[in-house]
């Protein structure tokens, strides 16, 4: 993961790095640092933990210099201390780096054995090195870094930053992103475009191999194999991503209240509000007439959004889905012969191991989709179909709008897919995008039981241990809801499908098993509720999400109720949803955990 920023202006950059830095903090946290030339002298300040410490940092001893590289860490090689931090330097230069150098063992030792020592334990400062040791060789540094990027394995984006150079930087990116913020009288290297909005909007994506030289006034692009190429300039919508917590205690609270406002945008897409029929967004057309099977993939809560996405593509089009996470899809060489559409889903459009599944899944062929949060991300830029969700920045580690915004899009083009099928009819169309009109209202009624929610997640924040269950649309809310509380409490949680209970799960259930049973009165509800009698006699403490009819139902005797409106079926998975994520936001508050920067975490995983 990790951020990286690059500046090289005529003013000063320092104060402007940590600003770009703020915008990357999603990327990681464990640690932060800048690098700038004072004077044609390399000056550089870095400080474990979160970007604050770094501000305290620098308030202390400032540093001047109008060119300079920043970063913003999120620790693969060496543990989060200031000497692990980037930016890494030598004598000579000064680089940081997202991603893994796969060969850096050997690549050290190489270096070692010529008499060059090392200060850190991470696969970045080898780089530093290498280049080093070309330049000590004699060559300029732009030929020094084309020598060693030949040499590298793995993925990286790196920006360079040399001693007595105050107008060149280097990048190159091989699988991570980089991108190149054109100013007047300046250029700007960055990680996405975030990155750059506080200094243009006018970005050139780099191409996956590309390297550039940077001037005050000149990028030169080379592909990777050295030849000089051309990347367009795109104006990016990068300037609203500065968001702020508003009346909110943290972005992930801001963003759950946001979900009735940014569902409604994200329906607009994909249903025509004024004859309330389905369709796919405008130049993203997709016929699902001759779709048979689709293999879906992503990771984490895009994975669970997918579960979901497969029981609306069975259930409501008659389409057979494959699952698989990312990181398994990639490598499971699973024949994909009969699979008519890949498609994909991720918030941020960068994920490396959904970027990879979706490049094995071109290679095989196949046509790919992508629903995505970030419209300029490298998956939007790649899939085939680009299928938007509109929840806008989503700046809260855990996931919550996006993933309500995911569902959304499945239901509404799973009813799309039933239409172009035939399996549904030109009434029932209408009656589906009707049912899925009421999601913004419902989704309200749902965040007006937050007083509720917060009372019981007093008593939650005392376990140590949460089962989830859930049958139908309410196995894959089971596993959210489960992901959701231990990423944010550090509770541990899981989630099982409620059926599976007793083929294992339920040896650990006694009086301290805090056990959260998702069942909204729908087809599966009698069974769920055995499984919930299960429970109750072996004593666990339970807690029951369900609907007015389930609450009626009076089979819950000993039970703690929670309960949201009746709602078409359809809705169950998106509504369903908020108090799960009610529930661990609260858990976590009282916990006083970090709720937006959890420990070990990072908003975009852009490593495998
Ligand atoms: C959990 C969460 C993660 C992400 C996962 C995929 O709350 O946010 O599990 O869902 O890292 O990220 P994207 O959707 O950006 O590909």
């Amino acid at each position: 993961m990790c951020g990286i920023i690059g500046i090289i202006s005529h003013t000063p950059v320092a104060s402007r790095l940590v600003d770009s830095l703020k915008r990357l903090e999603y990327r990681g946290y464990d640690s932060a640092g800048i690098a700038t030339l004072d004077a044609g002298q390399l000056q550089r300040v870095r400080a474990e933990g979160k970007l604050k410490n770094l501000e305290s940092r620098l308030d202390g001893e400032p540093i001047a210099g109008t060119i300079g590289i920043g970063h913003t860490r999120w620790a693969t090689h060496g543990a989060p201390t200031v000497a692990n931090a980037h930016p890494h330097a030598t004598a000579r230069l000064a680089v940081v780096h997202n991603g893994i150098i796969e060969n850096f063992r050997e690549l050290k030792a190489e270096l070692q054995a010529d008499g060059y020592s090392f200060e850190s334990e991470t696969d970045t400062e080898t780089v530093a090195v290498l280049v080093t040791r070309e330049m000590d060789r004699g060559a300029a540094p732009r030929e020094a870094v084309a020598n060693v990027l030949g040499k590298l394995e793995g993925a990286f984006s790196l920006a360079f930053l040399f001693k007595g150079e105050e107008n060149l930087l280097i990048g190159a990116r091989r699988g991570s992103p980089l991108a190149i913020g054109v100013g007047r009288g300046e250029m700007f290297l960055g990680s996405d475009a975030i990155a750059l909005s506080p200094f243009t909007d006018e970005v050139r994506y780099l191409a996956d191999g590309d390297w550039t030289i940077l001037t005050h006034d000149a990028a030169e692009i080379f592909d990777e194999d050295g030849n000089p190429v051309d990347r367009p300039v795109t104006v990016s919508a990068g300037k609203p991503f500065y968001v702020d917590k508003g009346n909110h205690r943290h972005f992930m609270q801001k963003e759950m209240f946001e979900q009735p406002e940014v569902l409604s945008h994200t329906l607009g897409a994909y249903v025509n509000m004024t004859d309330g029929r389905t369709r796919t967004p405008k130049g993203q057309e997709l016929d699902f007439t001759k779709v048979r099977r689709i293999a879906l993939s992503a990771c984490g809560t895009g994975y669970y959004a997918a579960l979901v996405g497969r029981y609306y593509f069975e259930r409501y089009a008659g389409i057979a889905c494959d699952l698989d996470v990312a990181s398994e899809f990639r490598y499971r060489e699973s024949p994909l012969s009969d699979v008519d559409l890949a498609l994909f889903i991720s918030q941020s459009g960068e994920t490396a191991d959904t970027l990879a599944s979706l490049r094995y899944a071109k290679s095989q062929g196949l046509k790919t989709a992508a629903i995505v949060n970030v419209p300029e991300s490298t998956i939007a830029r790649e899939a085939d179909v680009v299928l938007p969700t509109l929840a806008g920045p989503e700046i809260g580690v855990a996931s919550t709008k996006a993933f309500t915004c995911q569902l959304m899009a499945l239901a509404a083009l799973a009813v799309r897919a039933g239409v172009d099928r035939g399996v549904i009819k030109a009434d029932e169309e209408l009656e589906f995008t009707r049912a899925l009109m009421e999601a913004p209202r419902l989704v309200n009624e749902a965040l007006h039981l937050e007083g509720e929610i917060e009372h019981i997640a007093r008593d939650l924040a005392t376990q140590h241990h949460a089962l989830y269950l859930g049958r139908g649309f309410s196995y894959p809310l089971a596993l959210e809801g489960a992901l959701k509380l231990k990423e944010i409490s550090y509770i541990h949680a899981e989630g099982y499908a409620a059926g599976e209970l007793k083929h294992g799960p339920i040896a650990l259930i006694d009086e301290t098993m805090q056990v959260v049973v998702v069942a909204p009165h729908d087809r599966v509800f009698e069974k769920t509720v055995s499984n919930m009698q299960e429970v109750a006699a072996r004593g666990g403490r339970i807690l029951l999400i369900t609907d007015h009819k389930g609450a009626a139902s009076g089979a819950m005797d000993g039970a703690r109720l929670l309960v949201l409106p009746d709602m078409p079926e359809i809705l169950i998975p998106i509504v369903f949803a908020v108090p799960l994520q009610m529930l661990a936001y609260h858990t976590a508050v009282q916990m006083g955990t970090d709720v937006d920067q959890p420990r070990n975490l990072a908003k975009s995983v852009t490593v495998e």
